[in-house]
């Protein structure tokens, strides 16, 4: 029996626009995690895999599910990077504690857990990069042009400055920065954000591009002020794409509660993180200060809180 784990992940900046060739900075979560165990079956029949998620209630052969099943994408194209064509029969089982359709990347983990299981329990590696790739051709079933940064940030497991088309660049951490993480409680389809994002751009693309080309610069200036450990310098660039995301209409007013009641209890800054329009916010919080605020999120409705810390 193998079991592999990936983490969750979170976007300090640059969602959206990072769809639309801006860069991004994300750092993994591990305080969530999904989880892959392979085990090894009894079967006349060489080949036979079996694969349960029971989060889902989903339970299938891999060689009757279609090319469209994104579980059953993740263990064909590991198989075939493996160039594994003769595979003992196994049954796959996947779990995750990372919450579904919230911004948290629960799509990519589960895809990079089912990879690294795999490639445990057949006794071979595939780089972080190839792991990478698999997750984003079935991230690509979830959304049809996704950028690429859930699977990369999940396979590298550091903090990311990620650019469609160029290399990940981790980036520097000048001091511990501490985070929170508190979910609306409402869940939404990245693809759905995505696609309201789109219609936007589709309709009016100038006005759309400069939105864009802001969040980028944005972004560029939060890499620097994480380097520098300029805490208040970042939490008000949180706050500056908070309203840009706003105005690509991805917020909802369960996120716009949150941050609010972040920032009016000394948050240095708030947003939404990842597709937005339900799923999780964010809020950049003085260690001393962390667990007053999360007591006001909770009284505020957060339906969970996860505080992490981002290291030098
Ligand atoms: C989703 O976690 C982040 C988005 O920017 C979509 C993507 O990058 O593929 C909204």
């Amino acid at each position: 029996m193998t079991t592999a784990n990936a983490p969750g992940k979170i976007i300090l900046f640059g969602e959206h626009a990072v769809v639309y060739g801006q860069p991004a900075l994300a750092i993994p979560v591990t305080e969530v995690q999904a989880s892959t165990t392979v085990t090894e079956m009894d079967s006349s029949e060489k080949g036979r895999i079996l694969i349960l998620a029971p989060d889902i209630q989903f339970q299938g052969w891999l060689h009757e599910l279609n090319s469209e099943n994104p579980l059953a994408k993740a263990c064909r194209l590991t198989l075939e990077a493996l160039e594994i064509k003769d595979s003992p029969s196994i049954r796959i089982e996947i779990n995750s504690t990372i919450p579904i359709a919230s911004g948290m990347g629960s799509s990519a983990a589960i895809s990079i857990s089912i990879i690294r299981a795999l490639c445990q329990h057949l006794g071979s590696e595939l780089l972080p990069q190839v792991q990478s790739q698999i997750a984003f051709e079935v991230e690509k079933l979830h959304h049809g042009t996704p950028s690429g940064v859930d699977n990369t940030v999940i396979a590298f497991e550091q903090p990311v400055s990620f650019k469609h088309g160029e290399d990940p660049k981790p980036f520097e951490v000048g001091v511990p920065t501490t985070l929170l993480i508190a979910d609306s409680g409402s869940r939404s389809l990245t693809s759905d954000a995505v696609g309201r994002v789109r219609e936007g751009w589709r309709e009016d693309p100038s006005s759309y591009e400069a939105i864009f080309d802001q969040i980028g610069s944005i972004t560029r200036l939060a890499r620097q002020a994480i380097k520098a450990g300029q805490l208040h310098v970042l939490g008000s660039l949180m706050n500056h794409n908070q309203e840009l995301l706003r105005a690509l209409q991805v917020s909802s007013p369960e996120l716009e509660h949150l941050i609010r009641v972040a920032l009016e209890n000394t948050a240095l800054g708030a947003k939404l993180s990842g597709a937005g329009l339900g799923g999780n916010m964010i809020a950049l919080v003085s260690h001393e200060n962390a667990r007053s605020i999360v007591d006001a999120l909770d009284q505020a409705g957060a339906a969970n809180i996860i505080l992490t810390v981002i290291e030098e």
